[in-house]
């Protein structure tokens, strides 16, 4: 076995990553074509993608917006989620599933994760339940469903809202129907890394018109579908996105079945390869997960096995050996930045509140034994890797062994 590449041996990856993101002729010509009309916005791309990408989900409506921070806020909206009410959210998923929370005036409770991935436990959430709640938002990470089926039944028998925050699951299909479509509603992002982009973007998707309508007014200045220009029956915002995100959007459309395919093949090549090796643990897939979108290839680096190897170590030698990976969050979201000052740093609506009864959680003090691990044990291999073919697979999965079989040289330099 070849010498480390972060000891300057040669790197097992010769293959270079695919850029990302892609733009082809397609693109250029639909954002010249916006442009060179003088319509850049509201002349009917947004609607026309609005309308493709909720189908795409199984879904009937879908409400595009600016980002997919915004599009968690318009769905809280969307279902009058505000003062008074707690939403149950996963603690390892990107700020905005919990600052969102807040802005809808809300209060974020944070449930723990699966023992084996870097999803919400639905074993975990009846504990969290109280007369506040109004909903649940799995976050899919990485593309992976939650429990879909469990997480819906639990809000069914306490009759709350589930609200998936899908950021990572465009295509994503669970028990054969694309994720939002279980569910009350979901949301989106077409951020520029995200496996559909136009830089920024996002989207809420609903089968229940009447959401899909107040998310629509919301983010629209207030204004009501049936009403004038200057007519403004509901307090919104303007988070409507553009004739050129939209133009965008809709020529990724046409390659995202094709790529989310080529992702699926990958993936399965380089977990059936990794499987084997002592050092990692990889993600189960449940059988109801019948496509997975694999914004990241995920998994865990089992540090027991490593001999002294850290996983950050870890990391750097598998990112010298030309897979460019990272450890992910460095950090619980409920000890992260404006949480870690919860409540006493902070005055008011929506933790101490005359709709709420009850002392405002300290999230400083929690400690959720799951996110903890895994915040210590994840690594995140980028998504455009998986669109170089199965010989990229293997040569990233030839990386995995290499750095596997000269541990003790990585642990003692
Ligand atoms: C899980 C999750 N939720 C929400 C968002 C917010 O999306 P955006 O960056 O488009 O505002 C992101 C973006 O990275 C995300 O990963």
């Amino acid at each position: 076995m070849s010498k480390l590449a972060i000891f300057g041996g040669p790197a097992a990856v010769t293959i270079p990553a695919p850029d990302w993101p892609i733009v082809e002729e397609s693109e250029i010509k639909a954002v010249n074509e916006v442009l060179s009309s003088g319509k850049w916005r509201m002349s009917g791309k947004v609607n026309e993608f609005q309308e493709l990408f909720a189908k795409f989900q199984d879904t009937a409506f879908g409400v595009a917006c600016s980002n997919g921070t915004v599009a968690l806020e318009m769905a809280f909206k969307a279902f009058d989620i505000g003062a008074g009410d707690e939403v149950i959210v996963p603690p390892y998923t990107f700020i905005a599933t919990a600052t969102a929370v807040l802005r809808a005036n809300a209060v974020p409770i944070f449930a723990d994760l699966e023992p084996d991935s870097l999803n919400m436990d639905a074993d975990s959430l009846e504990a969290l339940i109280t007369e506040r709640t109004r909903a649940i938002v799995p976050v899919h990470f990485g593309g992976l469903p939650c429990d879909i089926d469990k997480i819906n039944a639990i809000a069914r028998k306490h009759n709350i809202l589930v609200i998936d925050d899908a950021a990572h699951a465009w295509g994503t299909k669970w028990n054969g129907q694309g994720v939002g479509s279980h569910t009350d509603g979901a949301t989106f992002s077409f951020q520029m890394t995200k496996n559909i982009t136009a830089g920024e973007g996002g989207i809420f998707i609903t089968n229940n018109e009447e959401a899909a309508n107040m998310a629509w007014s919301y983010h629209h200045g207030g204004r009501s579908k049936d009403g004038g220009w200057h007519e403004h029956p509901v307090l919104g915002t303007n988070y409507r996105m553009t004739e050129l995100q939209a133009a965008i959007l809709t020529c990724q459309m046409v390659r995202l079945d094709q790529h989310t395919t080529r992702r699926e093949t990958a993936a399965a090549v380089l977990t059936q390869r990794l499987e084997s090796l002592p050092g990692i643990k990889t993600i189960p897939r449940d059988k109801r997960v019948t496509r997975r979108a694999w914004h990241m290839y995920d998994l865990f680096f089992v540090p027991e096995n490593w001999e002294g190897v850290s996983r950050n170590r870890f990391v750097d030698a598998l990112n010298a050996e030309g897979v460019p990976c990272s450890g992910g969050y460095q950090l619980p979201i409920y000890r992260n930045g404006f949480f870690k000052e919860v409540p006493e740093g902070r005055k008011g609506c929506p933790f101490t509140c005359p709709y709420r009864d009850g002392p405002a959680p300290v999230y400083h003090e929690l400690y959720l034994p799951n996110v903890e691990r895994a915040i210590k044990r994840a690594v995140w291999l980028h998504h455009p890797l998986l669109l170089g073919g199965e010989k990229l697979a293997n040569q990233i999965a030839d990386a995995f062994e290499k750095i596997w079989e000269n541990r003790k040289e990585l642990s003692s330099n």
